[in-house]
């Protein structure tokens, strides 16, 4: 494929040969020079329609440790707000010979209609609530970094599974990986039409997932996307399935603590969990900028 459009039709291949492309990378970003010149005659537009701190900014350092030339696009500050279609901005943008496009968007399947109609290869960086495949894999890639295997690993993804891209792209590609994969949560937000599709188990009680789990994958209650809530409260989701330190020390066991971030402390996970031992939260950022210039290079590659 010319795109990076989602894992869901990736295979186990291409999986495996972006995770040890990525290895590849990280080793070269422990370097003093961190910098590769492989993209140096490639142009990147990184186009936002939605906000982003961590995917942004990691794949602007993906691009820039590749030697790309690397333009930022932020739809709020630009002619979007005065009307200009998608498709306008973005052929607009190519004729100034630009090569690739890592797109942001609040509608589902925006990256995929834009593949259809331009030139460009195409890397999705979240689309509404459909897939933020180079999330699934920097969470795979961080997975398998701590623990040492992915096949027959037990991951619990807990949360907002609704609303959740990231939810999506991590259970497509686990799941292709050999990974067990548990949802838990509140039933209003872990929906049958979903879940059935899906290799998956369902828990409602989050104790027993975690009981259950290797990983707690936990996910960012995303109220930006609820017309109506659907919990009474933050305060009583927090209690009912939110994850504190006195829940995980009752669990007897060590598990690895995940979120991608940004984190709603005090409502899906406590600070104490968060910045805790057991929280390879801020490795998954910087696991983030490896695997993201694995991505680009094999698909600029690919394309020559
Ligand atoms: N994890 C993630 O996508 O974070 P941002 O929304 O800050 O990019």
């Amino acid at each position: 494929t010319q795109h990076l459009l989602g894992i869901k039709n990736l295979t186990r291949e291409d999986i495996s040969l972006i995770l040890s492309t990525a290895q590849d990378f990280k080793d070269v970003l422990q370097r003093p020079v961190k910098k590769v010149p492989s993209l140096r005659d490639i142009t990147i537009v990184n186009l936002f329609f939605e906000n982003s701190t961590r995917t942004r900014m990691s794949f602007e350092l993906a691009e820039r440790r590749l030697s790309a030339d690397v333009l930022n696009f932020t739809a709020s500050a630009s002619s979007v707000a005065k009307g200009e279609t998608l498709l306008d901005t973005v052929n607009n943008i190519l004729s100034m010979k630009v090569d690739m496009v890592v797109m942001r968007h609040s509608a589902s399947g925006a990256p995929h209609f834009l593949a259809k109609h331009i030139p460009a290869a195409i890397v999705n960086a979240g689309d509404g609530i459909n897939e933020h495949p180079t999330q699934a894999l920097l969470d795979a890639f961080s997975m398998k970094e701590k623990t040492g295997r992915l096949e027959g690993l037990k991951v619990a993804i807990i949360g907002d599974i609704m609303h959740s891209r990231v939810a999506l792209s991590n259970i497509y590609l686990l799941t292709k990986m050999g990974v067990e994969v548990t949802v838990a949560g509140p039933p209003t937000l872990i929906p049958k039409y979903l879940t059935d599709a899906l290799d998956v188990r369902v828990e409602y009680n989050v104790k027993k997932a975690l009981q259950w789990c290797d990983v707690a994958n936990v996910l960012r209650i995303q109220l930006e996307r609820q017309s109506q809530p659907l919990f009474s409260s933050l305060r009583e989701y927090s209690l009912a399935y939110g994850i504190n330190r006195r829940m995980l020390e009752s669990l007897n066991k060590e598990i690895v603590i995940m979120h991608p971030g940004p984190i709603n402390r005090g409502v899906e996970l406590d600070s104490d969990v968060a910045d805790g031992p057991s929280s390879i939260i801020l490795n998954q950022v910087e696991n983030g900028v490896a695997v993201r210039m694995a991505a680009l290079y094999l698909l600029a590659n690919r394309e020559n």
